[in-house]
C-alpha cells in the first residue's frame, strides 16, 4: 500500500511557522509582510487560487494587496501599475496569477517586477539564480516546485543517484523542479506530453513528478514498485450524472504499488499556497531584515 503524502498537514506546519515568524518580526516593530496579488479576467481556475492566496495571507499575518482586472486592461496598465509596485516600501512581494490574456506578454510583465520582490521566482534572474545552484533553499524560487520538494523530503532520505522522470516542461512546474532535483543530485530525465514511449521511461523512475495536465495520464503500471509519484495535476472532469471533479494527472486508484503518491486534491496544491507566504517572509526579510534572521 503506498504512502499517501499528506500535503495539507505539511502546509499547515509550514504556515504555523511563517506566522510564528511573522509575529516574531511584529514583536521587533518591524512591519508586516505585503503581497501585492494581480489577478486580470475571469478564469474560474485563477480566481479560486487567488482567493485560496488571500486567505493565506490572513492567516499567517501577511498583508494582502488586491489588484482585480477586466480582461481587457492593456499591458501598459500592467507594467505602470507594476512599476509603482516595485518603487512601494511597503509591498515586499508581487504576484500575477497567471495564465496572462493573449494580448499582454507574459514575460514582459514577469520581466518587470524587481528580482527582489518576485514571490513567484520566475524573473530571469531568479532562474538564473536557481539554474546556477544559487537559489535552492533560501531564494526566492518557483512556488509549486519548492513544495514537491518538501514533500519528496518527507518521504525520500536520500537522493543523490536517484533517477527522476519529470513529466512536463513548464516554466512554473517542470523545468524548476528539474533543475532541483538536479541540484540534489538526481538523474533527472525531463519528458513532456510529446515524448515518444513515455511509459517505459517513467517505468525507470524512483521518483515522478507529474505535471502535465492531463486527467489520469499515468496509469499503474507506468510506475516501479516502490517509486515515490508526486502529482501536480489539477483536472476538473465532468462526471456522468453531471456534476465535476478534480483529479489528477495520475491514476491514483492504480498506484498500490507505488513508494508513496501526493494525493490530488490535498497533496501540492496547499503545499503551493504555503511556499508563496514562505517566499513573501523571505522577500520581506531580505528587504526590511530582522537583526537575527528568521527561519521559514
Ligand atoms: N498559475 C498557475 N500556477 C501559478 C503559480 O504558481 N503562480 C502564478 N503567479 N500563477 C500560477
Amino acid at each position: 500500500m503506498a504512502i499517501i503524502i499528506d500535503g495539507k498537514r505539511m502546509a499547515d506546519g509550514l504556515l504555523d511557522r511563517v506566522a510564528a515568524d511573522i509575529a516574531l518580526r511584529d514583536a521587533r516593530g518591524l512591519s508586516q509582510p505585503a503581497l501585492a496579488v494581480i489577478l486580470i479576467g475571469g478564469d474560474a481556475a485563477s480566481q479560486i487560487y487567488v482567493g485560496r492566496k488571500l486567505r493565506a495571507c490572513a492567516r499567517v499575518g501577511i498583508v494582502s494587496r488586491e489588484f482585480r482586472f477586466d480582461e481587457s486592461v492593456s499591458e501598459a496598465e500592467m507594467l505602470a501599475l507594476i512599476d509603482r509596485l516595485n518603487a512601494d516600501a511597503q509591498v515586499h512581494g508581487i504576484l500575477v496569477q497567471l495564465p496572462l490574456p493573449a494580448h499582454i506578454d507574459a514575460n514582459a510583465i514577469l520581466d518587470r517586477i524587481v528580482p527582489a520582490k518576485d514571490v513567484d521566482g520566475f524573473h530571469p534572474v531568479n532562474v538564473g539564480r536557481l539554474s546556477t545552484g544559487n537559489g535552492n533553499g533560501n531564494g526566492l524560487v518557483p512556488c509549486t516546485p519548492l513544495g514537491c520538494m518538501m514533500l519528496l523530503d518527507s518521504v525520500v532520505p536520500e537522493f543523490r543517484g536517484l533517477h527522476s522522470v519529470v513529466i512536463g516542461k513548464s516554466n512554473i512546474v517542470g523545468k524548476p523542479v528539474a533543475l532541483m532535483l538536479l541540484e540534489r543530485e538526481c538523474t533527472v530525465t525531463v519528458t513532456h506530453i510529446a515524448t515518444q514511449g513515455l511509459p517505459e521511461i517513467v517505468r525507470k523512475a524512483d521518483i515522478v513528478v507529474v505535471a502535465a495536465g492531463h486527467p489520469g495520464l499515468v496509469r499503474g503500471d507506468w510506475v516501479k514498485p516502490g517509486a515515490v509519484v508526486i502529482d501536480v495535476g489539477i483536472n476538473r472532469i465532468a462526471l456522468a450524472d453531471g456534476s465535476t471533479r478534480i483529479v489528477g494527472d495520475v491514476c491514483a486508484a492504480e498506484l498500490d504499488h507505488a513508494g508513496a503518491l501526493t494525493p490530488v486534491p490535498g497533496g501540492v496544491g496547499p503545499m503551493t499556497v504555503a511556499c508563496l507566504m514562505a517566499n513573501t517572509l523571505t522577500a520581506a526579510q531580505e528587504l526590511a531584515p530582522m537583526a537575527e534572521p528568521v527561519a521559514a
